[in-house]
């Protein structure tokens, strides 16, 4: 049973949410469908962008032969890199600008999909960079309107970025993670073909598996919609609304198959049922936080990610050091569930139930353990890093990682207690090892 906890509003806070409801088609093949639906949106000339990990495994040559067929001009941008910084995104705006296109497709990871939401975005309402970046970082400025269609076909089963309008980045001068998030980002169309996944590296399944499982339980564990100050107007609710009925339901869908299949999926790359799952769980959860928001595990992740000196994962990329967004984030997961628990003690037991733990003997009191040994025991199984000391911190980096962290309020704003710096070093100093 799915534990409910809407009835009691705050005064002033918000009675209604709204469904920003994804176009998704899903299903094993349907990369070959991307022609026609672009065709079907008008577009001539489209801006393909893409990794070359990507082009390697073989999977952007169906989507051009399909926009080929469909008679599509390409312009191809194939050099998005991992894990984009503003630097990063400004070259993709630039070759949009010069592509002069009437549309955009993505087929990547989150990283990809990004960058084509953030070029998107530039090129046809061009501002300052730091115009519609996240306040207080940026300024925050509403997008103005629509942008050119954009169809999202996402690669790895992770952030569910073509169901979400959120852009997120490295801003290389503060060290830092931060986005910029707008309704008007998300991608028109959502094609997501789970064949795809089957050329993953494990360590880039699990890293990815990890953020959709964070997704789910922040999203499900995040501060009710009515306990979220009402905006001015109606227009002007966020998609970080908070937990709500219908983010419920996506999120304990993707947290059982999570229990089910997260870790056969990174464990054998021949297990066709699991990565599949895996990706359904993925779409879930992605329109799930899309209507929900997260809240502090991915508000921490940000310096976690942005302050990197060393680390250097296997199966990503090498070159820069780099923590991959998955595990930037579930590093900090079991110390902030543990921390949160006795907020809501219900919806944390359902999140260890739907993940696979025994809870037949656990009261409210042992919700946080129990929530946060059953994630500790998925990231044991799979190899993630041992918390902020696999990732290369330590206790005397926590005040560095609060500084970078504690600007993040549309997240940690999302969480179901108030988090100040205070708070945030407490939760940081949980982090630093679970085993
Ligand atoms: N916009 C959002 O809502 C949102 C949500 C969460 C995370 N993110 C962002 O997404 C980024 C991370 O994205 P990600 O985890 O999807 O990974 P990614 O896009 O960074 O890709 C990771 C690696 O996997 C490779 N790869 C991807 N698909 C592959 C496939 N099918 N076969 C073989 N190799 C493949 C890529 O080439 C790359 O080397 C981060 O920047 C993160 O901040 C965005
Ligand atoms: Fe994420």
């Amino acid at each position: 049973m799915m534990c409910r906890h809407y009835e009691i509003g705050m005064d002033g806070a918000d009675t209604a949410f709204s469904v920003d409801a994804s176009n998704v088609t899903f299903g094993a093949g349907c990369l070959n469908e991307a022609g026609e639906i672009a065709k079907s949106l008008g577009i001539k000339r489209i801006a393909l962008f893409t990794d070359q990990g990507l082009v390697d495994a073989g999977h952007v040559s169906r989507v051009v032969d399909s926009l080929k067929e469909a008679g599509v001009d390409i312009a191809m941008y194939d050099t998005v890199r991992v894990e984009p910084t503003d630097e990063s995104f400004k070259a993709a705006t630039k070759f949009a600008v010069d592509a002069k296109v009437d549309g955009f497709i993505s087929v990547g990871g989150g990283s990809v999909i990004d960058t084509a939401k953030a070029a998107n975005l530039y090129a046809t309402h061009p501002a300052e960079f730091l115009a519609y970046v996240n306040a207080p970082i940026g300024l925050g400025t509403p997008v103005p309107g629509p942008l050119k269609p954009h169809i999202a076909c996402p690669t790895t089963s992770g952030t569910g970025s073509e169901c979400t309008g959120i852009a997120v980045f490295d801003l290389l001068d503060m060290k830092a993670k931060t986005g910029i998030a707008s309704k008007m980002l998300r991608p028109t169309r959502a094609l997501i073909d789970p064949e795809v996944t089957m050329t993953l590296p494990p360590n880039v399944v699990a890293s990815s598996a990890f953020d959709v499982l964070s997704h789910a339980l922040e999203s499900y564990t995040a501060r009710p919609y009515t306990q979220r100050p009402a905006a001015a107007s109606p227009s002007l609710r966020p998609s970080s609304q908070g937990a709500n009925p219908w983010s419920d339901l996506g999120c304990a869908e993707a947290l059982r198959l999570l229990g089910d299949y997260l870790v056969r999926a990174v464990n054998d790359d021949t297990d066709v049922e699991a990565r599949h799952q895996l990706m359904w769980a993925s779409t879930l959860a992605g329109i799930a936080f899309g209507n929900a928001g997260c809240h502090a595990p991915h508000g921490m992740s940000y310096s976690v990610s942005g302050l990197c000196e060393h680390f250097q994962p296997e199966g990503y990329p090498m070159g820069a050091p780099m923590v991959p967004h998955g595990m930037s984030v579930i590093v900090n997961s079991p110390s902030v569930f543990r921390t949160t628990a006795p907020q809501t003690p219900d919806r944390h037991l359902d999140g260890a139930r739907w993940l696979g733990a025994d809870v037949a003997d656990a009261g409210d009191a042992e919700a946080g353990e129990v929530l946060s040994d059953r994630i500790i025991e998925l990231m044991k199984a799979t190899n993630m890093p041992n918390g902020l000391q696999g990732v290369g911190y330590g206790a005397s980096d926590i005040d560095a990682l609060v500084e970078g962290s504690i600007k993040q309020r549309r997240l940690l704003d999302n969480a179901p207690m108030n988090i100040d710096e205070e708070v945030l070093a407490g939760l940081y100093a949980g982090a630093v090892s679970y085993w």
